[in-house]
């Protein structure tokens, strides 16, 4: 339950960034050597592909809570598991584990939660069948069976979709395939794996709007430092920036040029956000960023944009419900096929808040500027819409009750504590079992 009243000051520091860890994971579990992994995630996605990894014999300590030291057993070391992999609510861990199964000559079972067992993965499969890996599913969905191949054949690829998990999965088969794996994107999307690969001594090779890898080459571990999740900072950026008297500064978050839609987006619509003390951490942009809240402006969201905020329009809806006019997202169909389908959550939760929209296929048309009545929305178990909503409470004239809030911490642990301490006024009164 948020209560009205709050405002968001003073400095904040979100957790480590969710796609960097899960990669640091599998690129440490598949070099050679010891790769430390600082600031990392425990959240239950990234926790779910660390067992994964254990349960495929690779060996991690976490000396403190949020460091994590992985002795890498290089492509060849894995062992064939036991027990199924449960990747519980995490598509991240899914499909990236599989590209990195479809290389390993055994059988392994990737299951998850219901949400998970809903979404989409034919735009894996069928890629890395073609690699050679045999994977067996239920019409595209999971539970999967992976039979890896050793060694995979090399694949060209136009992506008929941009997807960095589409992308990662196949960079992650393509690593252990005989010859040079090539890909190409219909738009750009978040570039973690690329950028990693370079730190694990794996350059990735370019040629006009094609990027490739050489597979059979081993990996070096390396040292990864996660910057803080910018999804997550996105949460306190947009409530900030769409309250006036707000000042919230938030440190040490990512900013990778390809996916910080969500400040391009909110730097159009009128948001007062400056960037301080820019640096990189290993291969990764870094700042820390400063949002003074004001009022803001709807504004046209195309199909370009959305693969750059993908996870942020969750929260970016938010502030077009309070920006004075009309705020339009196109070309955002997949998000019906996210942890919930986000379209439709959204375009509930803000109706229950008494705004006005209308709800197309590939996205909506709100018109802001009346703020939100109280009322109870349903996350559908999905821990960004939770979160946008839980932020929406800071503009509400009276108390938003949200339903289902169990699965916040498959992205961001202690989001409640930290809201609160920012001055969200929020109280958790549900825990239902997972
Ligand atoms: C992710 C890519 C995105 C994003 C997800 C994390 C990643 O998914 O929504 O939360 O770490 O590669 P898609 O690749 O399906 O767009």
């Amino acid at each position: 339950m948020i209560a009205p009243g709050g405002r968001l000051t003073g400095r904040i520091r979100v957790p480590g960034d969710k796609s960097i860890c899960h990669r640091a994971l599998l690129l440490g579990a598949l070099a050679t050597g010891e790769t430390h992994i600082t600031n990392f995630l425990e959240s239950a996605d990234c926790l779910a592909t660390l067992a994964a990894l254990q349960e495929l014999g690779v060996k991690m300590e976490r000396a403190e809570s949020s460091a994590v030291t992985i002795q890498g057993l290089g492509f060849e070391g894995l062992r064939s598991p036991v027990r199924e992999l449960n990747c519980g609510n995490s598509g991240t861990s899914m499909r990236l584990l599989t590209g990195l199964l479809a290389g390993q000559p055994f059988e392994s079972v990737l299951t998850g939660d219901a949400s998970l067992h809903r979404r989409p993965m034919l735009r894996i499969i069928e890629p890395l069948l073609r690699m050679g890996a045999v994977i067996k599913s239920t019409s595209g969905h999971a539970p999967l069976t992976v039979h890896g191949q050793r060694p995979l054949k090399p694949l060209r690829y136009a992506m008929p979709l941009a997807s960095a998990q589409v992308k990662s999965s196949l960079l992650f088969a393509g690593l252990q395939a005989e010859g040079e794996t090539w890909i190409k994107e219909p738009a750009t999307t978040r570039d973690h794996t690329e950028r990693m690969l370079g730190s694990f001594g794996c350059a990735v090779l370019r040629d006009g709007e094609w990027f490739g890898i050489y597979g059979g080459r081993a990996l070096r571990a390396a040292d990864v430092t996660v910057p803080g999740d910018l999804s997550s900072a996105a949460f306190f950026m947009v409530a900030a920036a769409a309250q006036p008297g707000a000042h919230l500064i938030v440190e040490g978050v990512g900013i990778n040029p390809s996916r910080n839609g969500v400040l391009r987006l909110l730097w159009d619509m009128g948001a007062d956000i400056r960037l301080l003390h820019e640096h990189m951490l290993g291969n990764e942009p870094v700042a820390d960023v400063e949002v003074h809240g004001g009022e803001l402006r709807g504004l046209d969201i195309g199909p370009e944009m959305v693969p750059l905020a993908i996870d942020e329009l969750p929260a970016l809806l938010i502030a077009a419900a309070l920006a004075q006019g009309v705020t339009t997202l196109r070309g955002a169909a997949e998000l019906r096929v996210k942890e919930s389908d986000r379209l439709q959550a959204m375009a509930m939760g803000l109706r229950t808040l008494g705004v006005e929209l209308q709800l197309w296929d590939d996205g909506l048309r709100v018109t802001g500027g009346n703020g939100f009545q109280g009322g109870e929305v349903d996350s559908f178990g999905d821990h960004r819409i939770a979160m946008a909503f839980a932020m929406a409470g800071l503009r509400a004239h009276s108390p938003i009750h949200i339903r289902d809030c169990r699965n916040v911490d498959t992205s961001f642990p202690g989001f409640a504590g930290l809201a609160r301490n920012a001055g969200l006024p929020i109280e958790v009164s549900e825990r239902l079992p997972p």
